[in-house]
């Protein structure tokens, strides 16, 4: 089985990463990191996934409370004051590792051969592990995460939430030559809760699809939701899912009106038909463009999920929590 570290702050759609996570991987541990909620709001929260599940024997990590350099904005308008309001759960009874979340991303990452990262917070912890030991870039087989978007963002009109809360860890992440796969908005916003999906999900009759169903009646009660998480691990479990593209992408730091945005060089696929934005299914690609096209755009560092096989998606979800305790 494939070996994983799962760094995020549950938050409703980091739940449902954590759900595929641990169906489909050997999850060597679950880190957390300020974000959606307060950090030990979103380890309480990491702690009463794994106790639904079952899965206690998966260590939890606390990592960084907030970034470095400014101050956290957490996302309760989107999750609740808990980071997770909905179900309602008791206190875990299992506790947290003291071990801090960077150390034990440093230690696997240096120990363990290849080992994928899925970060589905904001990236404060892997831009500290890359600050700590830059080799762990070199080491891992390679980084999923859900932030960022090709060409939109979800908090500002730039920027997404997991990189504009900290815009500075994504600079370090993408420019660290680690193997990188961005699940952004313009791919997870394909992934809508349906309102029948709910009920499918309640009506297999488990705890966890309970736990699910309960999850979705708070988090989709606006009407507007999207399990952006889930697609950044379920593409890991089934590549085939996501159609992407290797491109450029670069944070701004400084923009007054773009702080956080990844700034995405989509030149390479720009159609030359005018009826069509992106030309996805062409075979054109950076290596294949003139060296002096000044079109040709700068040189990939990242995959960038561009569509998603929306149904596909759903039966891995559905199967996954049906086949859960
Ligand atoms: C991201 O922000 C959080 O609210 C979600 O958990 C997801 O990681 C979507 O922008
Ligand atoms: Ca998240």
């Amino acid at each position: 089985m494939q070996k994983i570290i799962l760094d995020c702050d549950p938050g409703h759609d980091d739940a449902f990463a954590i759900m595929l996570a641990c169906s489909h991987f050997n999850v060597l541990g679950i880190t957390t990191v300020g974000g959606n909620g307060y950090l030990p709001n979103v380890t309480r929260n990491a702690l009463q996934v794994l106790e639904v599940l079952g899965k206690t024997e998966i260590p939890v990590y606390p990592g960084h409370a907030g970034p470095a350099i400014q101050e956290l904005t957490i996302a309760d308008n989107v999750h609740g004051s808990s980071g997770m309001d909905g179900p309602h759960l008791p206190e875990p009874t299992i506790s947290a590792q003291s071990e801090h979340a960077v150390d034990f991303i440093v230690r696997s990452a240096m120990n363990e051969e290849d080992l994928i990262l899925i970060a589905t917070g904001p990236l404060t912890n892997i831009a500290a592990a890359l600050h700590r030991q830059p080799e762990i870039a070199q080491r891992i087989r390679a980084l999923y995460f859900m932030g960022g978007g090709a060409y939109c963002g979800n908090w500002t009109p730039a920027a997404e939430f997991n990189i504009w809360v900290d815009p500075e860890a994504a600079y370090t992440v993408f420019h660290s030559k680690m193997p990188l796969y961005m699940a952004g908005v313009n791919l997870t916003r394909q992934c809508p809760v349906l309102k029948e999906d709910i009920e499918t999900i309640r009506s297999f009759g488990n705890q966890t699809g309970k736990f699910a169903a309960e999850l979705l009646d708070f988090f989709a009660k606006d009407g507007d939701a999207h399990l952006h998480d889930a697609c950044a691990v379920a593409w890991v479990v089934d590549p085939s899912l996501v159609k992407d593209a290797f491109l450029h992408v670069d944070v701004e730091l400084n923009g007054t009106l773009t702080r956080g945005m990844t700034v995405t060089d989509l030149r390479v696929l720009q159609s030359a038909d005018c009826e069509k934005d992106l030309d996805l299914d062409s075979l054109k690609r950076w290596n294949d463009a003139p060296e002096d096209s000044p079109f040709r755009g700068l040189q990939p560092n990242t995959h960038v999920g561009m569509r998603l096989d929306f149904n596909r998606f759903r039966q891995l979800l559905f199967s996954t929590l049906q086949a859960c305790r």
